[in-house]
């Protein structure tokens, strides 16, 4: 059976492989794609999500917009590193499909409350906005969401400060709030994704699927790696949200360890840090585990494959 998953998103370069690997994968039924600002602001990045879905085909999958500010803090786009439209590399399609009517919170919680408990993954690859205020909003979620596969954090490393992750560290107090729940939550962060990279033989590798949608990653990879490499300094970049994704549709992918999580809200140097106690054994009842080491050969073969199913949709 495959693993349904609710997209959590604001494409972005890795958001839009995110979601070109939950739509071309066997293992994934993508029950909707929601957006949050972030990368750029709600009305680009919820634009370039529908982009995306026309690059990809989709038809079928209900899209909403979300959160247009994180909850307490000014605020903060990624230009550096995704350019002024959130999606630049790229020409981008005009969307083929309308926006579902609800706010993205709504279709979250409507969505996790029709659906068997202990069915629904969420899979946030932004700011944790949406899924702290669905779950204040519906606090009954928090026991019928399968688990929480998030895209963010770090425990060895961080990119937007020396201690921090961008999704993280841009809307620290509700990353606190779904850090803190009582459901199943898996933190996919900077330990594993900085092992993700888009090297030479990568975009060679999705070059040789020879579509359109292939072409469109190979356009995103350039683009981004241009701007990991002058923003960051990294040789290959690192491709971080396909990583919550490949999670989902096998786990042992990565390595996982048990591990009460938590969000400093309030340290001066140090706010947006996710701090993992790592001392053994995890405390019994223990929810949470972050994710330690990446098969990067798996994983880009999955992101391969996906493209090898979306094949060329008509457009
Ligand atoms: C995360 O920040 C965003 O810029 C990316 O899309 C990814 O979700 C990496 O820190
Ligand atoms: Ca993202």
């Amino acid at each position: 059976m495959p693993e349904k998953i609710i997209l959590d998103c604001d494409p972005g370069h890795d958001d839009a492989v995110a979601l070109l690997l939950a739509h071309g994968s066997p293992d994934i039924e993508l029950l909707a794609v929601t957006t949050v600002m972030g990368n750029q602001t709600i009305e680009k990045v919820t634009r370039n999500a529908l982009a995306v879905a026309r690059v990809a085909g989709i038809t079928d999958v209900p899209f909403a917009k979300g959160a247009h500010r994180p909850l307490v803090r000014a605020i903060e786009t990624a230009p550096s590193i995704h350019g002024e439209s959130g999606l630049d590399g790229p020409v981008l399609p005009e969307p083929a499909i309308e926006l579902d009517a609800r706010h993205a919170v709504d279709l979250i919680i409507d969505i996790v409350m029709a659906h068997e408990p202990g069915t629904v993954t969420l899979v946030p690859t932004g700011a944790l906005t949406n899924i702290a205020l669905a779950v204040r909003k519906e606090p009954r979620i928090a026991e019928r969401v399968k688990q929480v596969v998030l895209m963010g954090g770090g425990v060895h490393v961080g990119n937007w400060s020396a201690v921090s992750e961008f999704n993280i560290v841009i809307d620290p107090e509700a990353a606190h709030i779904v850090f803190n729940e009582s459901w199943p939550l898996v933190m996919v962060g900077l330990d594993v994704t900085h092992q993700a990279l888009a090297t030479p033989e990568v975009a060679a590798a999705i070059a040789a699927v020879g579509t359109g949608p292939a072409r469109f990653v190979g356009e995103l990879l350039d683009f981004f790696g241009h701007t990991y490499k002058d923003a960051q300094g990294f040789d290959h970049p690192p491709v971080h949200d396909p990583c919550a994704v490949a999670y989902v549709i096998d786990p042992t992918i990565m390595q996982t360890v048990r591990a009460p999580l938590d969000v400093e809200l309030t340290g001066t140097l140090t706010v947006g840090m996710t701090v993992a106690d790592l001392r053994a054994p995890a405390p019994e009842g223990c929810t949470t585990s972050v994710a330690m080491n990446l098969d990067n050969d798996r994983f880009w073969g999955l992101v391969v494959d996906a493209l090898v199913r979306i094949g060329d949709p008509e457009l």
